[in-house]
């Protein structure tokens, strides 16, 4: 699926706006999230913790939850924004999330304040992974 120079821009943009919305009162650990639908749409999430620390929910699940609301669940790429210099890959109930909607050869993309950035395949995030084919 084909991401071009000014989508990609355009999703750090978007993941950097979400990043300023991200409420982490306990860890101060800020996530923001885009994520470029199949249709050229752009969505996006931040991290939103709880008291209860365990109802935390991480930005890219955020993001993904804010496609399926309005209708898409197909994706060509997510962008995930923080401002650490150890960029920030996706914990492992994010990459189980996004093996459900992405392809196994999309890329998932971790960028910084420092422009630095890395990507991986959801492959490479989650190889061997539990897919909706498995309940086939
Ligand atoms: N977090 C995310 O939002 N995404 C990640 O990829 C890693 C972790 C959040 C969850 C929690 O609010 C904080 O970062 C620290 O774990």
């Amino acid at each position: 699926m084909t991401v071009t120079n000014e989508q990609k821009t355009k999703l750090v943009n978007q993941a950097k706006v979400a990043y300023a919305s991200a409420y982490a009162p306990y860890s101060k650990f800020h996530v923001g999230a885009a994520a470029l639908t199949a249709q050229d749409n752009i969505v996006s999430g931040c991290n939103v913790e709880n008291a209860s620390y365990g109802l935390t929910v991480c930005a890219e699940r955020n993001c993904i939850a804010q496609a399926v609301i309005g209708g898409e669940q197909d994706f060509k790429t997510l962008v995930i924004y923080t401002e650490q210099e150890k960029l920030t890959p996706p914990c492992g109930a994010c990459r189980q999330v996004i093996v459900e909607f992405f392809e196994p050869q999309a890329i998932i993309m971790a960028v910084n304040h420092l422009n630095q950035s890395k990507t991986w395949t959801v492959d490479e995030l989650l190889p061997s992974a539990f897919t909706p084919k498995d309940l086939i």
